[in-house]
């Protein structure tokens, strides 16, 4: 990360943002356009993905605000350096409560894994033959630990999520994130886009009002689908980020996915068709034109 900007000091690098603080105390969220795939950051950036990932999850957080309020404090701010515009928010530091808050209404990922291992997510008990995509009778709340860097998450129980972080508080969480995974997933089957899963992230104002931080049912938090290629039984296409998996494990890419080798610079071609998936995902859900986004 190269130096912070005046008034602002660098915090936390993560595999796609930068956070930072202000001499203010309120937080700066910067969004990159690195991507990651299979656990790698690759090489190659997409450009603008940070400023559609930012536009996404701004745009989010409004249609969200009746259900839950949230910290976004300014999309345009003095203390945003003017080569971050549209990628870069002012938000309030939260308190974050230690949990990523899923949803899902589909069953596939480490939910699907932990199914077929046990029959059951999180302790919560699914009806046998379902697949790898299978759409659930009903979403389920499916609280993860927030691992440390480089390891995996690892789903809890609710029984545990209460006993960590107390009842009511874990009662709110999931009520909250039930509400806006249906809410969001709704939007999205309108506009020809299953949102399989969501993962949100909470935290507590200086005021102890419950708020949700972090980003917003981006690409990077949450898996989106084509409804139109949907096809419960294997896995389905990403919405965003297929081409660059198919192109890493394609012969082309001479990369072999369990050498444990940093996957190859992404070729121009496959780099542009994502930049453009990506702002098609923006515009698709939003209705929005991602020319009159800021930057
Ligand atoms: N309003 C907020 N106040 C305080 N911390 C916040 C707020 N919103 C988000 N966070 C935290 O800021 C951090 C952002 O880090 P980031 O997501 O970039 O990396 P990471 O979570 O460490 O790793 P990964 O790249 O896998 O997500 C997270 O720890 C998140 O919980
Ligand atoms: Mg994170």
């Amino acid at each position: 990360m190269a130096e912070a900007p005046d008034g602002l000091t660098h915090l936390h690098s993560g595999k796609v943002r930068e956070l930072f603080r202000t001499e203010d105390g309120r937080l700066v969220m910067l969004a990159t356009d690195r991507i990651s795939a299979f656990d790698y950051v690759l090489d190659s950036e997409i450009p603008d993905k940070g400023r559609v990932l930012t536009a996404m999850s701004v745009w989010w957080f409004g249609q969200l605000g009746s259900i839950v309020p949230n910290h976004l404090v300014s999309t345009d701010d003095a203390v945003l350096p003017e080569q971050w515009r549209g990628r870069a928010l002012v938000v309030a530091a939260l308190q974050m409560v230690p949990v990523e808050a899923v949803a899902r209404g589909y069953l596939t990922g480490s939910g699907f894994a932990e199914y077929r291992a046990s029959g059951a997510v999180c302790g919560i008990e699914l009806p046998a033959g379902l697949e790898d995509g299978s759409r659930l009778a009903q979403p389920i709340f499916t609280p993860a630990t927030k691992a440390e860097r480089g390891a995996h998450d690892e789903n809890i129980s609710y029984d545990r999520l209460a006993a960590t972080i107390g009842a009511s508080t874990a009662a709110r969480i999931k009520d909250l994130t039930l509400a806006a995974y249906a809410r969001a997933a709704e939007l999205a089957l309108q506009r020809g886009i299953i949102l399989a899963d969501t993962k949100l992230e909470f935290g507590r104002t200086d005021a102890e009002e419950l708020v949700l931080g972090d980003e917003v049912l981006t690409p990077d938090s949450s898996r989106f689908w084509p409804a139109d290629d949907y096809r419960p039984g294997r896995a389905q296409p990403s919405f965003d980020k297929q081409f660059v998996r198919d192109w890493l494990v394609s012969p082309e890419s001479g990369w072999d996915r369990r050498s444990g080798a940093q996957p190859p610079p992404l070729p121009e071609r496959i780099v542009a068709a994502t930049r453009a998936r990506y702002i098609e995902a923006y515009e698709r859900l939003t209705g929005l034109r991602f020319s009159d986004w800021p930057g």
